[in-house]
């Protein structure tokens, strides 16, 4: 793979033309607008579904992450790793804006989901973070009923009855928990395990059919039981999603990911497929961090 996929593809990046639209909503609706959205095509093979070009995130005046440059690819894991304090969880909220809640935010550069410049100013926030579904490192169920939580983002989506009941049995089993809990669906959230509160996170997140799927640690608060299910279940997930996710554990990066970014000091310092990142790394800092000899 490429460490650089630009070549040749600027001109298929640019953005798309928004005439006449007070507000951009992702994906099928602009591209049922908007004939002059080509897919990206990475290397003539893979189209990519997350570009940064020199993306900077900064809090007030300090940098968060500066200057990436990355493609992710549709249907795939990616796996960002790196130092405490390197920008990973600043990178990763910068795709479905999540930044934006923090106060004196500010972004320079570009970040493309779908070819749509999710920087710009009319992106339909609700609309993009429907898209871009996000689990965090603690499971955050809502205090409600398990088949609430699933049912939650479809509800404002207008889904009721069947159709609901159906969405979420299918969420559920996508997300590997519906056996374990197909006779507690009215029993309140909170009196699952950790491990189960994650999978119906990631239930309640697959739930308004996102195409992406960002993960922030999502294993460091369960057991090892529970952190395999979750690992089984994002190997799965991929055929269907893309899946972006946050790691310190190097073994769950190598045992899952396609691609690992590595991050330092707010910088992408390495990008490419996982299994050349963990055996032959090109920077002395990547494998430095890789081997554990990082200081
Ligand atoms: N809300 C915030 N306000 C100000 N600075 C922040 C904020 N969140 C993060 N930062 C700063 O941005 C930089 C990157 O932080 P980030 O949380 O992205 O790191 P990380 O790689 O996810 O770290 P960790 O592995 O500890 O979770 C750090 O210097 C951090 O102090
Ligand atoms: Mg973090």
């Amino acid at each position: 793979m490429a460490k650089d996929g630009s070549q040749g593809m600027s001109a298929l990046l640019e953005p798309i033309a928004l005439a006449n639209r007070s507000t951009i909503t992702l994906a099928e609706d602009i591209r049922a607008d908007n004939e002059t959205l080509s897919p990206v095509r990475h290397n003539d093979v893979m189209p990519a579904i997350i570009r940064a070009e020199k993306f900077c995130l900064y809090y007030g005046v300090k940098a968060g992450v500066k200057d990436i440059n990355m493609d992710i690819f549709p249907q795939s894991v990616t796996a960002i790793i790196g130092p405490s304090g390197c920008g990973k969880s600043t990178f990763l909220r910068s795709i479905n804006r999540m930044n934006d809640l923090i106060p004196n935010v500010r972004s320079e550069g570009t970040l493309y989901v779908n070819g749509v410049n999710v920087y710009d100013g009319r992106i339909n926030l609700v609309n993009l973070r429907q898209q871009v579904g996000m689990v965090f490192q603690k499971p955050n169920p809502f205090p409600k009923s398990i088949y609430d939580n699933v049912a939650y983002g479809p509800r404002l989506q207008g889904i009721r009855g069947g159709r609901l009941d159906d969405m979420v049995e299918t969420c559920l089993k996508d997300a590997a928990i519906w056996e374990e809990v197909k006779d507690l669906l009215g029993k309140s959230a909170l009196a699952l395990s950790g491990g189960q509160q994650q999978r119906l996170c990631i239930a309640r997140a697959l739930a308004t059919r996102p195409k992406v799927l960002l993960m922030d640690e999502p294993c460091s608060a369960l057991d090892p039981i529970a952190t395999s299910k979750i690992e089984e279940l994002i190997v799965g997930l991929k055929n269907a999603y893309t899946i972006v996710i946050v790691t310190h554990n190097m073994q769950q990066a190598a045992r899952i990911s396609d691609c690992t970014a590595f991050f330092c000091m707010g910088e992408l310092i390495e990008y490419d497929a996982t299994n050349i990142i963990f055996t032959k790394p090109s920077r002395k800092q990547t494998e430095d961090y890789v081997t554990g000899r990082f200081s």
